[in-house]
């Protein structure tokens, strides 16, 4: 019997995915049935539910404990989240019903029914100050009101939750930094990226089949899932011109005290996620991020063509 899931934030970028993930209609990567094609396999598509925004506020309980009575879904993936981190420093409220209060409803809802619940998280758990890549062991920190909503979202689940932290996500779908750069090459002149900020960029495309395994496997514990690889804000910017076939040389480094006007929310100066759960566990790991950052441009040229 097919399974039933439910996809929370289905209308963003990373639920865009895990839903086609889970309807068998991309090739994912990342856990497997079988190691050696690096995808799910022939596990039959599952019945996925994707609801967004519109259809289903996970800040209101009513409707969420509604919705997943109705569905009755064996595992939930809750990927709604406001993210606007900026904004969030400016309305904490806003932050906590959506990010902490959401998802304490969506695990209510996902305990009342026995569904498996995967709550995707983020680096911005940490402070950035550690010299070496954060492991899912380590004590998180978070600096800004957004990583203080979403590590609280993390402690509104029960011991058998899966938490997928990940970080700098990109996708076909929705606003990212590869969109923002390529707007900004079309125009003229230089384009100013800090350099002091260092993380590794994770494509939805690569993420949404992980996240989609830890759901059927109904995997507990929490883990680190990132393309692998590092770079700064700049050498991300870089590689996109780069790779989109521009001049990588008009893109210049900045220092994060130099962007003017400043950001209201402070970044993790080091926002890597050493994925030491998978890889202790001996799973493969996410490509390398320029492969995926390639794939990505690839896709948005055919669709820029077809549209
Ligand atoms: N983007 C990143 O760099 C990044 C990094 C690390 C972790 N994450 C996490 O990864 C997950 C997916 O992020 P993403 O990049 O796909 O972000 P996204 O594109 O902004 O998607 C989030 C979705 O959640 C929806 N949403 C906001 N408030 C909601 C509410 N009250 N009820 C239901 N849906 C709501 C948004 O809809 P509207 O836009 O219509 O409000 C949006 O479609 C999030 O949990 C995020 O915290 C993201």
């Amino acid at each position: 019997m097919s399974r039933r899931v439910l996809v929370t934030g289905a209308g963003g970028q990373l639920g865009r995915d895990v839903v086609d993930a889970f309807a068998g209609r991309v090739p994912v990567g990342g856990l497997t049935d079988d190691r050696s094609t690096g995808h799910l396999g022939a596990r039959p598509a599952c019945d996925v539910v994707g609801a967004d925004h519109g259809q289903l506020d996970v800040a209101d309980r009513d409707a969420v404990l509604g919705a997943v009575h109705a569905l009755r879904p064996d595992a939930i993936v809750h990927a709604a989240a406001w993210t606007a981190v900026d904004a969030c420093e400016g309305d904490p409220d806003r932050a906590f019903a959506v990010n902490a209060l959401g998802t304490r409803h969506v695990a209510e809802a996902a305990r009342l029914v026995g569904a498996h619940l995967v709550y995707v998280s983020t680096d911005y758990v940490f402070d950035g100050t550690s010299p070496r890549p954060y492991r899912e062991w380590d004590e998180p920190r978070p600096v800004s009101v957004y990583g203080r909503s979403k590590l609280a979202g993390e402690r509104e689940l029960g011991p058998d939750a899966t938490v997928v932290r990940t970080s700098w996500v990109c996708g076909a779908h929705g606003a990212n930094m590869v969109k923002t750069v390529l707007r900004l090459a079309a125009g003229q002149g230089p384009l100013h990226f800090v350099d002091d900020q260092r993380g590794s960029p994770t494509f939805t495309a690569d993420l949404a089949g992980v996240v989609a395994r830890f759901a059927l496997d109904r995997r507990p514990g929490t883990f680190h899932v990132t393309n692998q690889g590092v770079t700064s804000w700049f050498g991300f910017a870089r590689a996109v011109v780069e790779d989109s076939g521009g001049d990588p040389d008009r893109v210049e480094a900045i220092r994060t005290v130099d962007l003017d006007p400043p950001r209201p929310a402070p970044r993790p100066a080091n926002s890597v996620l050493d994925n030491a759960a998978l890889r202790l566990s001996g799973h493969p790991l996410l490509p390398d991020w320029r492969d995926a950052l390639r794939r990505l441009l690839a896709e948005v040229a055919v669709a820029g063509r077809a549209g």
